[in-house]
């Protein structure tokens, strides 16, 4: 890789190269207070929600400025006397750089004129504060005095509204230095009787000797960031600011003799309490105290991070599942609606919530529990939910065209996470819990999804599918149902498969009636999807206002709509003699070195008929892009039919690190995160490109695919199923696994080369019947051994036992 690779633990990312194709973030986070990284500290940080307490102003991802720059001035020097530890803004060249990426902080190191220097970027694990600590060397034989500038420009507010009424906005800006507490303290002056100001702080742990609050003064008149009017000064001018743009500057000198060391600290972040600020800065504007932060920091995440953990021969993916991707899941559990890709949007989607969740329950089942909570509040009596929703803003519904629901599918997704909850903990006391609905009324949680269901069921079309209103899973699909009468066959899809996971649930409780209501609706959804949805060798993916078929080989663009083949199989309604043509469309017709498109041809040209994934640029976004989250969907699909090498092909293809991946002039994104897609054949010359990392709901899909479906750990009413789908060339696989109290080491041997079936279980040296592991819950680890091969006749399947009702069964025969 060119511009920069794993440590040898692959705990860190360096990247040795500071002009990368596209800024490579980290995020760095706690419960209230998100930091989004580059690896030159471009990017911004927030309070609570990403649009409303916007704290830094960041332009674009093309120029990744501003960003928390440390400017140093070695007035010494007779060349690059100012420079900065980041690289940007100058871009000049400098004696050394590098920047590492990890698990709660950044650290960029660089070197220029006999001075080293280094930054460790990281968010105080409770406090909306971001902290550097910034180490400075002179490895020079001379006596080095410096001048020191840590930098940002604010916004302290809703970065919507500045971008769209910047000039206006600025006129309510205030900022001062504050003597008492030697920090500087920037805000909007409230200018809506509903506004709440942010107030944001900027302080050193360094003797201040001046500073600067106004951008026109610093950067000088037409002046540009890479070499600011401020710094070239002696001294900064020493301005507040009212009514204009907001930075904040401080100008402290550092001494140092050769060979010698010097550390300080910068903290800033952003608050809804003023008071707060002196304790804030306070507590951390020390180097010891942030050093202690830090080192805390790090056993946080070796401690979370280490819960789940995966060992199979492909040190590729184990890096992804283990660290990368599970750290990628953390960060946007707590700040989903958010990324470096999307602009001045808020809040957290209701759908891609409850994914995470599911995704979460093995590793952090507390935060997993709070979010589905919430989530279960955010439906409406009706049983449909809310689009979004934002801690400081509150919920919202998109209704578009009036009448018309906006995402037809938000309501599905909410029995998957609940029965996947009580399949994690075996906390049925859950579903009697009553939770309100968000508009009026309250019920069981089990009253919640049955209402997702009936709601669903009851919003049918003139086929008898679902209605797909502005959109379903696709979100670009907006055009199709826009007067109220298109119908998405994927949403038909995903509905049985929601009635399937709640009759199974109310089978494990003993509900017969609700077990029988939702096998008839399941029957009838099915027997329609596959009358009406079959288009000869494939599904289609809805029909439009005007009962026009999309997806349809009748169709010039857009054909073989993946995720209506692959939510075929998860939903189950495919039958035997379909299943195999459509897996030939699947694997020949969609598939690329990256992964299955979302579809073929791309569109090329706007289609009233079926809205903005039409005007997509060809191969980008949901104009068949390979959409990881799709492939996601694809990977556990196959692991449901035992297509196990099928399954770790696509789950190959996509790691950001795969073959076809490794030349970043061509994938140009971060080479350590899920990316939301690549770029499709549609685009002859950007076909290969990632983009939208991080934010993807891909995260918790690929995490359930290895932990819960290739390495077959998986939850289940009555205990853990070990249903492993592996490639047939490995020969050992192992998984550690949290579950209801106790921990499991399962390692799986392989040695007849199979992929699937277990043929022999011990546990703690016992060989048991079956492959359904009791739960222990004796707080204690337990070791499993898988041997995979043909089922012994004794093996009944878990599921045939499921059926036979409640907790009556102690062991599998
Ligand atoms: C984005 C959205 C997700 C949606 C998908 C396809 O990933 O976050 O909710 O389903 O795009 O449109």
């Amino acid at each position: 890789m060119k511009y920069g690779h794993f440590s040898k633990d692959g705990r860190e990312f360096i990247v040795t190269h500071p002009n990368t194709p596209k800024p490579w973030f980290n995020y760095l986070f706690n419960d209230i207070y998100h930091c989004l990284i580059s690896q030159t500290g471009g990017g911004f940080s927030y309070l609570r929600d990403p649009k409303y307490y916007r704290l830094h102003r960041w332009d674009h991802l093309s120029s990744d400025r501003p960003g928390r720059y440390l400017y140093i001035k070695d007035a010494s020097a007779k060349k690059h006397s100012v420079w900065t530890l980041n690289w940007q803004p100058s871009r000049e060249k400098l004696d050394a750089w590098e920047c590492r990426h990890s698990f709660g902080c950044t650290t960029i190191s660089a070197s220029n004129n006999g001075i080293k220097g280094s930054i460790t970027y990281f968010v105080a694990k409770q406090a909306p504060a971001e902290i550097w600590l910034v180490s400075l060397t002179n490895a020079t034989r001379a006596k080095k005095t410096l001048q020191v500038y840590p930098f940002v420009e604010l916004i302290a507010g809703d970065v919507a509204l500045e971008t769209h009424y910047r000039n206006i906005l600025c006129l309510y800006n205030d900022a001062v230095f504050d003597k008492e507490h030697q920090a500087i303290i920037a805000f909007k002056q409230p200018f809506k009787s509903w506004h709440k100001p942010g107030y944001a702080f900027f302080a050193s742990s360094l003797k201040v000797e001046s500073y600067e609050c106004r951008r026109e003064a610093f950067v000088g008149r037409y002046g540009e960031l890479d070499n600011p009017d401020g710094v070239q000064a002696k001294k900064l001018a020493g301005s507040g600011c009212r009514g204009e743009d907001m930075v904040a500057v401080l100008q402290s000198t550092v001494t140092l003799q050769p060979g010698e060391t010097k550390q300080f600290v910068v903290v800033s972040g952003i608050t809804e309490n003023k008071n707060e600020i002196p304790s804030l800065v306070k507590r951390f504007r020390s180097v010891d105290l942030a050093k202690k932060e830090l080192s805390e920091i790090k056993a946080y995440w070796k401690r979370h991070l280490e819960q789940v953990w995966i060992e199979t021969p492909d040190p590729k993916m184990n890096l992804m599942v283990n660290l990368w991707g599970k750290y990628q899941l953390y960060a946007i559990t707590h700040w989903r609606g958010t990324s470096h890709y999307h602009g001045a949007e808020g809040g957290q989607g209701y759908r891609d919530t409850c994914q995470d969740v599911e995704g979460l329950l093995s590793s952090d089942l507390e935060a997993a529990r709070a979010k589905l909570e919430r989530l279960i509040f955010y439906q409406y009596e009706s049983g449909h939910a809310v689009s979004g929703f934002s801690e400081v803003e509150g919920t919202w519904e998109n209704q578009g065209v009036a009448g018309v629901i906006k995402k037809a599918d938000v309501a599905v997704w909410l029995p998957y996470s609940v029965v996947a909850y009580v399949k994690e903990t075996g906390d049925t006391e859950f579903l009697k819990k009553v939770i309100p609905f968000h508009d009026k009324g309250e019920a069981t949680v089990y009253e919640h999804i049955l209402r997702s269901v009936r709601y669903i069921y009851s919003a049918r079309g003139q086929h008898g599918l679902p209605l797909i209103g502005h959109a379903d899973w696709n979100d670009a699909y907006d055009h199709v149902g826009n007067k109220g009468k298109g119908e998405s066959i994927w949403l038909g899809m995903a509905l049985v498969r929601a009635c399937k996971h709640v009759k199974e649930l109310a089978e494990f409780l003993g509900d017969t009636a609700v077990a029988h209501e939702m096998q008839e609706k399941s029957d009838e959804l099915t027997a329609i999807i596959n009358e009406v949805g079959w288009d000869g060798s494939w599904y289609l993916a809805a029909f439009n206002d005007d009962g026009r078929r999309i997806g349809s080989q009748e169709n010039k663009e857009g054909k073989v709509p993946l995720n209506s083949q692959t939510w075929a199989i998860l939903s189950g309604v495919v039958p035997p003699d379909r299943l195999q043509r459509l897996l030939d469309k699947i694997d020949h017709y969609l598939d690329t070195p990256y992964g299955p498109a979302l579809f073929l041809p791309s569109y090329t040209t706007f289609n009233p008929g079926i809205g903005r994934v039409s005007s997509f640029a060809p191969g980008t976004k949901e104009n068949a892009a390979v959409f990881s989250h799709a492939c996601a969907f694809k990977v556990v699909a196959d692991c449901t039919i035992k297509r196990a090498d099928q399954a770790y092909d696509t789950f190959s293809k996509l790691l950001p690190i795969s073959e076809a991946k490794q030349d970043h002039e061509k994938y140009k994104v971060e080479p350590y995160v899920w990316a939301e897609y690549v770029v499709g054949p549609g685009s002859a010359d950007r076909f290969g490109e990632g983009s939208f990392t991080w934010n993807t709901g891909t995260t918790p899909w690929m995490y359930v695919a290895a932990t819960e479906w290739i390495l077959g750990a998986r939850r289940d009413f009555q205990g853990l199923l070990i249903d492993p789908c592996i490639p047939k060339t490995w020969k050992e696989a192992k998984i550690r696994r949290p579950f209801r109290g106790a921990i499991y080491e399962i390692t799986i041997k392989n040695p007849g080369g199979v992929s699937s079936g277990v043929a022999r279980l011990s546990v703690d040296g016992v060989e048991q019947r079956g492959n359904l592991i009791q739960p222990h819950g004796d707080g204690k680890t337990h070791r499993v051994e898988v041997v995979l091969g043909k089922a012994g006749s004794n093996h009944s399947s878990h599921r045939a036992k499921r059926r036979m009702g409640k907790k009556s069964i102690s062991t599998l025969s």
